[in-house]
């Protein structure tokens, strides 16, 4: 007998990095909607957690579930300081991913992953969801693994064409290898290389299976869910259809590439997914970007959709990750509609449009990053002429980037998202010269018409935002 699970009306949107963590998912699951953590560099975000001192202890809490015998304690022998690192010490950081990495540094990121979902489950019996790009490959086998021994119960993962990971989520539910292809720049013709991720290598051999999370792409095109639907090595449990006015990265327009005055890229008639195939498919959908307002949802309703996802309102709620005080910062420029939300086509090193909001107080007037490259979660590989497989990213040093081959054109304009990211979780990297890496803020259009939502708070929870969305 098959048991059918009440799917959710409302999905909260994975926010990386750590916007959207195990608080934010866990009270959405309480709430009854599904809370999604975002996985995206959760290794770098817990090893800084463990050298500011674990406050509250929810780390050290969760590490101690996790299956695989000792690697929690090497990670906090090396990581953890009781009393917080002093103020002047940088962050101590972890080698950076690549295509294959040591069986302790997979380990570190299938324990980060582990932690966040074993957290936002905690306490309560609602489902929660992980979310990946599919674009930042190289840790996302060992990402999967570690949330699934938390037992995540939906995985969704957008920027790209996740077109094998139904089948490692199969494979990973009997703890078999999965092998998916990697893409790497310059192979030659008939070339092919390939991300590969072994439980047997860490020891799990107990056989009980684990659940098989459901699956659903974040798309922005009918076709590209049709060919999901049809052509992927497993099953495909639904969709997340998210147009370009969502916070974060956004898929570039189709055809000719156009500009407005601001040099935001220009969408038009064929960017809008068709809701018809979608329907035809068969298969539940959400619609994002912008829906988050109960006229939004009853529309979503009425086209077919299941419900929708929102980012944008979760994001500046009480249980969000955003630095507290970047958070008050912008709500209070928002309530006055003082923030302009950009989609800058050069910011993000993945190439995709990206949503930055602007406000008086947001920094921008700082002199110039030098450019650092530590974290590199947005490498991409390419192959060296002597057939190596190496790494590069175009917010690195231009001179590093243009060393490996690639264009000085591809470096204009890039700015170094890891960093960035980590900064506005209030987790920033403190340079030799006394400064800390600057944040980026990014969300939705919606941001610049939150004061109607806001109506005069100045703070609110994620349960607020729900009631408001169900109209209750
Ligand atoms: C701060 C922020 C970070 C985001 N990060 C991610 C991410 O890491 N991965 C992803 O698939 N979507 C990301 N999104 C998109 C959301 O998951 C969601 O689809 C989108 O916000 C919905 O549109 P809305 O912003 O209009 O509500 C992000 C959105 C925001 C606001």
């Amino acid at each position: 007998m098959t048991t059918v699970v009440a799917l959710p009306r409302i999905i909260q949107g994975g926010m990386g990095v750590a916007v959207s963590d195990w608080k934010l998912a866990r009270a959405v699951s309480i709430a009854g909607q599904l809370g999604v953590i975002s996985g995206t560099a959760l290794d770098t975000v817990l090893v800084r957690r463990l050298q500011d001192g674990d406050v509250g202890g929810h780390m050290r809490r969760a590490m101690m579930h996790f299956p695989i015998a000792g690697v929690a304690d090497e990670v906090l022998k090396r990581y953890f300081e009781p009393g917080g690192r002093n103020a002047d010490q940088p962050y101590k950081l972890i080698p950076m991913y690549k295509q294959r990495v040591s069986v302790a540094r997979q380990q570190l990121t299938m324990l980060a992953n582990f932690v966040e979902i074993y957290l936002a489950k905690e306490g309560h019996t609602g489902p929660v969801g992980i979310n990946l790009l599919a674009k930042v490959e190289m840790p996302n086998l060992a990402s999967l693994y570690g949330a699934m021994l938390a037992g995540v119960d939906y995985v969704l993962m957008g920027a790209g064409i996740p077109r094998e990971i139904p089948g490692v989520l199969d494979a990973f539910a009997e703890h078999r290898t999965a092998t998916i292809r990697f893409d790497v720049v310059g192979l030659a013709a008939g070339e092919s290389e390939v991300l590969s991720f072994d439980p047997l290598e860490h020891g799990m051999t107990d056989g009980t299976p684990l659940t098989r999370p459901r699956f659903l792409p974040i798309i922005s095109a009918s076709s590209l869910a049709t060919t999901l639907a049809r052509k992927a090595n497993g099953r495909v449990d639904g969709f997340v259809v998210e147009g370009p006015t969502a916070g974060g990265h956004n898929a570039p327009p189709r055809g000719e590439p156009r500009f407005n005055d601001s040099g935001e890229p220009v969408y038009g008639e064929r960017d809008e997914v068709d809701l018809a195939k979608m329907r035809d498919l068969g298969l539940p959908f959400w619609i994002a970007g912008g829906a988050g307002t109960p006229e939004r949802l009853r529309d979503a309703l009425a086209a077919g959709a299941t419900g929708i996802q929102v980012g944008t309102l979760f994001a500046y709620c009480e249980e969000s990750g955003f630095d507290p005080e970047l958070k008050r910062d912008v709500m209070q420029h928002a309530a006055r509609n003082e923030v302009i939300v950009l989609t800058d086509p050069r910011a993000s090193p993945t190439g995709y449009p990206f949503k930055v909001v602007q406000w008086a107080t947001d920094g921008n007037d700082r002199p110039a990053r030098e450019r650092k490259c530590d974290l590199g979660y947005l490498r991409a590989a390419y192959k060296r002429p002597d057939g190596r497989v190496d790494y590069r990213c175009p917010a690195e040093p231009v001179k590093d980037y243009v060393r490996k081959g690639g264009t000085l054109a591809e470096t204009e304009g890039r700015k170094c998202l890891c960093n960035a990211l980590l900064a506005n979780i209030g987790l920033p990297q403190l340079r030799a010269n006394g400064e800390t890496e600057p944040a980026l803020i990014t969300s939705g259009d919606d941001l610049e018409t939150i004061s109607t939502f806001l109506a005069g708070r100045t703070s609110y929870a994620a349960a607020d935002v729900i009631g408001y969305l169900l109209g209750e």
